[in-house]
């Protein structure tokens, strides 16, 4: 494809928030606070790179993007429900979420949790009811979520965090956790234009398995530096609230330094990674860029 993913990337996410409005239940509909709730959650600003990253891989490996709509939406609904568990009282207990309210504060506790319980199955019923894939690429994405988000990844690598609060983690267990919590679903991300694309090669594979890992890990190293070094208006959350919070974060254990040039080692990574795909990587790169480099 012609030109820089920057020149496609609001294109994308124009598509995905359709896709996503037209996957949530309306708000009019009853019970209408919990699908208020479930839209608030969802439809309020997202930075959407897991959809990104879904639409890019699809480019290097010849998906089209109705084919991924279905992973794009379901994933990014996944996505959400993850960050309203996040944020409650028992968990990391914020009251700051993309520049507005958290669920649990906008609405009340019992319905934020209600909201992330609803949104979850509404994901997989995205995947079963996608008229655009056959019966085995929904199976393959199904099976690819469900583990991506499951006590193996986002919630194994939550309950993780939850336990290590307050405490001091080496450098492989934190790798381990942020692989699950947060890396988890990225690599899925990367992985769901796999499941949809024509027969790829063990090597084809292989790069993008391990460009998925490479950037699910930067994308938490990231967050953490930004909780050090951002600004509240900029990130749309409660900067300092880690270290308030004693989370075992990237720059608390090494530092600011060391959590940079650990990223700068994951993006050297992740682009060998691709090596295979040539100039067909260019999209999944310019992510990767983007991931390491980001302010919000
Ligand atoms: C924040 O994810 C939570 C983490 C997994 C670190 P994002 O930074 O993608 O949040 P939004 O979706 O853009 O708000
Ligand atoms: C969250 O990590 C990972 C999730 C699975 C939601 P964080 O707790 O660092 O995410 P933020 O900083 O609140 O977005
Ligand atoms: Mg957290
Ligand atoms: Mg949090
Ligand atoms: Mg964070």
């Amino acid at each position: 494809m012609d030109g820089s993913f920057g020149d496609r990337a609001a294109a994308y996410v124009d598509r995905v928030e359709r896709c996503l409005d037209r996957a949530l239940p309306p708000a009019d509909l009853a019970p209408t606070r919990l699908h208020e709730a479930m839209r608030y959650a969802v439809l309020n600003g997202g930075k959407r790179v897991r959809p990104m990253l879904v639409y890019a891989a699809g480019e290097c490996v010849g998906a089209s993007p109705g084919q991924l709509d279905p992973a794009a939406t379901a994933i990014e609904l996944i996505h959400a429900f993850s960050l309203v568990h996040d944020d409650l009282p028992a968990m990391d207990d914020d009251d700051l979420r993309r520049g507005l309210p958290t669920v649990h504060r906008r609405f009340d506790e019992a319905t934020a949790i209600l909201a992330a319980d609803a949104l979850q199955p509404l994901a997989f019923g995205v995947i079963a009811g996608a008229s655009e894939l056959s019966a085995p690429q929904k199976v393959a994405l199904a099976g690819l979520i469900a583990e991506a988000c499951g006590s193996l990844g986002m919630t194994g690598g939550q309950a993780i965090d939850v336990g290590a609060t307050g405490s001091l983690l080496g450098a492989a267990e934190l790798e381990a956790m942020h692989a699950m919590k947060t890396g988890a679903l990225i690599h899925a991300s990367v992985m769901s234009a796999c499941c949809v694309a024509d027969a790829l090669s063990d090597e084809e594979t292989n790069g993008m398995d391990a460009f998925g890992r490479h950037i699910g890990l930067a994308f938490q190293i990231r967050d953490d530096l930004l909780d050090v070094e951002g600004a509240t208006d900029v990130i749309g959350k409660r900067a300092g609230a880690d270290a308030a919070l004693g989370k075992p974060t990237w720059p608390a254990l090494f530092g600011v330094e060391q959590s940079r040039a650990r990223c700068a080692e994951l993006l050297d990574a992740a682009r060998a990674s691709l090596g295979i795909f040539g100039d067909r990587a260019e999209s999944l790169l310019w992510l990767a860029r983007l991931i390491v480099e980001r302010s919000a």
